[in-house]
């Protein structure tokens, strides 16, 4: 069972509009932390229960240390409380939690790593551990984040929806432009992404897993706020249905319903 730290705010910073990258000193959790897992925190808001799940976009577990990558999602929210706290500061985390990505599977072969918007930030320690010829292929409205730091582990391909720079449109017509191959895929992203991810994926015959970002409220299987459908069926017919948090955030595609 785990048990809720307080861990101290090494540093933040906002690196985009509404993106901030905060570095936690995370002893215990980084020597354990898996690319894909989320750590989940909390508010000191009494009025803000749930804690917020956030994918672990880095390990250093040299110095103990995970860095988290979020967006603001507006005012009065729990992330924005989250971006006006400084380095010294203390914050209440969960994890970390979830399944993470099976770099196992992916050993030696093509991969695409590929990330949408809020979904990037797990896809660089993935691209970092990952052994194998890494294609990241990252999707971004406007404004860019996080590329420059996917250089160093993986050839990058960016797509932007306004066309400013990469490929217009998603990840998918980046694909297809530049007609990039892989065996297997690791992805991460809004729904219609993923959707149009698997649906590739099948026709291409080659595995995919997927990270879904649901709704979360207990975040350790508890609650069931975050079950999605699954095509897994058990010995009495019955469709078992997966929690996002705790089964997940991470399924083969062929598994779940989107
Ligand atoms: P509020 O409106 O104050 O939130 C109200 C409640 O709804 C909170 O309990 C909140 O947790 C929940 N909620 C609202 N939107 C979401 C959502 N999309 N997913 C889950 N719960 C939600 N965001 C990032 O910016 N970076 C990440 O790396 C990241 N990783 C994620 C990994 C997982 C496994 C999941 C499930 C979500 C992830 N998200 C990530 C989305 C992030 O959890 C939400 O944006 C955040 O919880 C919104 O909280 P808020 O305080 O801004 O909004
Ligand atoms: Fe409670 Fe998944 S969030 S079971």
């Amino acid at each position: 069972k785990k048990t809720k730290e307080s861990l101290k705010i090494v540093s933040q910073e906002r690196i985009g509009k509404d993106i901030y990258s905060m570095w936690l000193q995370a002893d215990h959790m980084a020597a354990e932390a898996k690319p894909g897992q989320f750590l989940s925190l909390y508010t000191r808001d009494g009025s803000k229960l749930l804690p917020r799940p956030i994918s672990i976009c880095e390990i250093d577990r040299e110095n103990g240390r995970i860095r988290l990558v979020y967006r603001v999602t507006g005012k009065n929210t729990g992330t924005e409380a989250f971006s006006r706290l400084h380095a010294g500061v203390p914050v209440e985390v969960l994890g970390p939690l979830g399944n993470g990505f099976p770099l196992h599977e992916a050993e030696g072969k093509r991969v695409f790593l590929m990330g949408g918007g809020i979904g990037i930030p797990p896809m660089l320690q993935t691209a970092k551990e990952l052994k194998g010829t890494k294609t990241a292929i990252l999707g971004y409205r406007d404004e860019l984040f996080l590329n420059d730091e996917f250089q160093a582990y993986a050839d990058v391909c960016v797509a932007t929806e306004d066309g400013s720079t990469g490929t217009k449109g998603n990840v998918m017509d980046a694909i297809r432009e530049n007609a990039l191959e892989a065996d297997v895929i690791f992805a991460c992203g809004p729904t219609p992404m993923l959707r149009a991810i698997k649906a590739y994926a099948e026709e291409k015959n080659i595995p995919c897993w997927i990270s879904m970002e649901e709704r979360m409220a207990c975040g350790v299987g508890a609650c069931l706020a975050c079950v999605c459908k699954s095509k897994e069926i058990d010995s009495h017919s019955h469709v078992h249905n997966k929690r996002i948090c705790k089964d997940g955030p991470v399924f083969l595609s062929t598994e779940v319903e989107l």
